[in-house]
C-alpha cells in the first residue's frame, strides 16, 4: 500500500455563499497521477489553485486538504509559502504569464533554487542548467541567457515544468523523466 501523499476532503470553495466547488473529496498516493476532467467551468482550476491557496480571496474554502498530516486550509501566509515550491508546486497553463518577461529563464530557474533550497548564485545557476537538461532544452547553457520570447510555446512551457522541478522533495528523489 502507498503513501496517501494528499488527502483532500469534502472541499467547497463558495463564492458570496454560492459553490464553485461543491463537497470534492479525493486522494492521490505516492507514485499516482490523478487527472481530473470536466467541462469548462466545473472548477477544475479552482481546486487546484485551492490546493496552493491562490484561489481568489473573494472565495472562501471550506473542508480538509491534508498533507504531509497537515490541513493546509488553515495555513498563514507564510506555511503557504514554505509549501508552495518546496512541497506542492503547479505548472500553470499559460507560460507566457508565469513567466517574467524581462528576466532570462536561467535566472528565473535559478531562483527556484536559491529561495527554497538556500544555493547561492552560482551553484544556482548551475542547478537551472541541469533542469533544464532534464527537461530536454537543447543546448542548455545557451537558452538558460534567453529571455521568455525567444524561446518556442514547447520550450517555455518545460522552463516552467523545470521550475516546478526545482522541489526540494523531488530532487532529493531520483528522477525518472520517462514518465513526464
Ligand atoms: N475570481 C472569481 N470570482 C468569481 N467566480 C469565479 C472566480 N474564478 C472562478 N470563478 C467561478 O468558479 C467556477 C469554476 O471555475 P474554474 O475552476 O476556473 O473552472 P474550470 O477550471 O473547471 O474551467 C466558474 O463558474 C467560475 O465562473
Ligand atoms: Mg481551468
Amino acid at each position: 500500500m502507498q503513501k496517501t501523499i494528499l488527502d483532500v476532503r469534502r472541499l467547497r470553495v463558495a463564492f458570496r455563499g454560492y459553490p464553485a466547488v461543491n463537497d470534492i473529496s479525493y486522494q492521490i498516493k505516492q507514485g499516482e497521477i490523478l487527472g481530473i476532467v470536466g467541462e469548462s467551468g466545473c472548477g477544475k482550476s479552482l481546486t487546484a489553485l485551492t490546493t496552493m491557496g491562490l484561489q481568489p480571496n473573494v472565495m472562501q474554502a471550506s473542508g480538509e486538504v491534508i498533507f504531509d498530516g497537515k490541513n493546509l486550509l488553515e495555513n498563514t501566509e507564510k506555511q503557504w509559502q514554505k509549501v508552495r515550491g518546496e512541497g506542492i508546486a503547479m505548472i500553470f497553463q499559460e507560460p507566457m504569464t508565469a513567466l517574467n518577461p524581462v528576466t532570462t529563464v536561467g535566472e528565473q530557474v535559478a531562483e527556484m533554487f536559491e529561495l527554497h533550497q538556500g544555493c547561492n548564485k552560482k551553484e544556482a545557476a548551475e542547478k537551472a542548467i541541469e533542469m533544464l537538461n532534464v527537461v530536454h532544452i537543447p543546448d542548455p547553457v545557451r537558452r538558460a541567457k534567453a529571455y521568455p520570447h525567444e524561446l518556442s510555446g514547447g520550450m517555455r512551457q518545460r522552463v516552467v515544468i523545470a521550475m516546478a522541478l526545482a522541489c526540494k522533495l523531488l530532487l532529493s528523489s531520483q528522477m525518472n523523466l520517462q514518465r513526464l
